[in-house]
């Protein structure tokens, strides 16, 4: 005989357990169909953009992305908030988010996404897939150097489940990876371990850098031109963070004079990247459009509905926001 399923065994919210959940997403249909199998007799209120007019809701519980400029006001008794994404950078900056409402994050697959695009994209530059793909169109046969991930250091800012994800897959390439958090501390998969008050010592070993790290007040504008300068020449960057963590001028100029050899960018300042914005045309930098890590329904919504359960159960609630520390 088989066990019962977790779950089965679990008893209907009486009335009076349940809070009332509204998602406020693009995708918030997606996410109801998903919440409502997860979470059968709760009701899901659910919003797709910005209403009309403003139109309070009654809802405590709220899974959102890209919130309108005034959603918070409609939400007087709005308790919790659920981010479907893993950076809460912009929502933590709103001026009309209630100190009381706790904040939560997503986890998903992001380190896996993430890891993949990383290795891809270090994987691509090494093996100069471009250059060979030019020297085919033109039918020319001629052999370039190759260097191998397994002999590269790699260093990572920002340790948490994206970095460590990250790492762990450099690693079973055989990269050397180097890491910087925000207390050093022993961690599977990464040589060494600086502490955010090091993190420049770690980068004259980094044959190529990735940030994964939130942006806070600690990390915006970090990653200056006496960094990337301080990286080895030809070293490379990859950016799956935030835009503002890279100073954009200095990424410029040490792209321009091929200090920097190459930069894998997902995330900008300015999000989508302005047409006239010079890195689409810079041949060292790859640009995609904010696509490393993308929220995916399924895993975001079994991780919502056991957070939910345990706020129901007065139990403390997972990935749970510091709301002064940014993450
Ligand atoms: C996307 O950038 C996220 O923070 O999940």
């Amino acid at each position: 005989m088989h066990p019962p399923e977790e779950g089965a065994l679990r008893k209907r919210p009486a009335a009076e357990e349940i809070e009332s959940i509204l998602v406020w997403h693009p995708r918030a249909e997606e996410y109801r169909r998903a919440l409502q199998a997860r979470l059968p007799g709760v009701p899901v209120e659910v919003r797709s953009g910005a209403p009309q007019s403003p139109s309070p809701s009654n809802a405590s519980v709220l899974l959102a992305w890209a919130l309108p400029p005034d959603a918070f006001q409609q939400l007087p008794r709005l308790r919790w908030l659920q981010a479907t994404g893993a950076g809460v950078d912009e929502l933590l900056a709103r001026p009309d988010l209630p100190q009381t409402v706790r904040v939560t994050r997503s986890i998903g697959r992001f380190g896996t996404q993430a890891a993949e695009y990383t290795v891809g994209y270090l994987l691509h530059w090494l093996l100069r897939l471009e250059d060979y793909r030019r020297n085919q169109d033109r039918g020319v046969w001629r052999q370039l150097g190759r260097p191998l991930l397994a002999d590269c250091t790699v260093g990572i800012i920002g340790l948490g489940s994206v970095g460590s994800a990250i790492a762990e897959r450099l690693t079973s390439f055989g990269a050397d990876v180097l890491g910087v958090c925000r207390t050093a501390r022993p961690m599977s998969h990464v040589s060494r371990v600086y502490a955010m008050r090091d993190w420049r010592r770690m980068l004259p070993a980094c044959d190529a850098l990735v940030l994964a790290a939130p942006l806070t007040d600690e990390t915006r504008g970090m990653i200056d031109e006496d960094a990337l300068r301080t990286m080895p020449a030809g070293s490379a960057l990859v950016n799956v963070a935030r835009g503002a963590i890279v100073r954009a001028d200095a990424l410029l100029a040490t792209l321009r004079d091929g200090h920097l050899a190459a930069a894998v960018l997902d995330v900008f300042d300015q999000e989508p990247l302005p047409p006239d914005s010079p890195l689409w045309t810079e041949p060292r930098a790859w640009v995609t459009p904010h696509v490393a890590a993308p929220s995916e329904i399924e895993p975001i919504a079994d991780e919502f509905a056991a957070n939910y359960q345990r706020f129901i159960d007065g139990e403390p609630l997972q990935y749970e926001v510091d709301r002064d520390c940014g993450y």
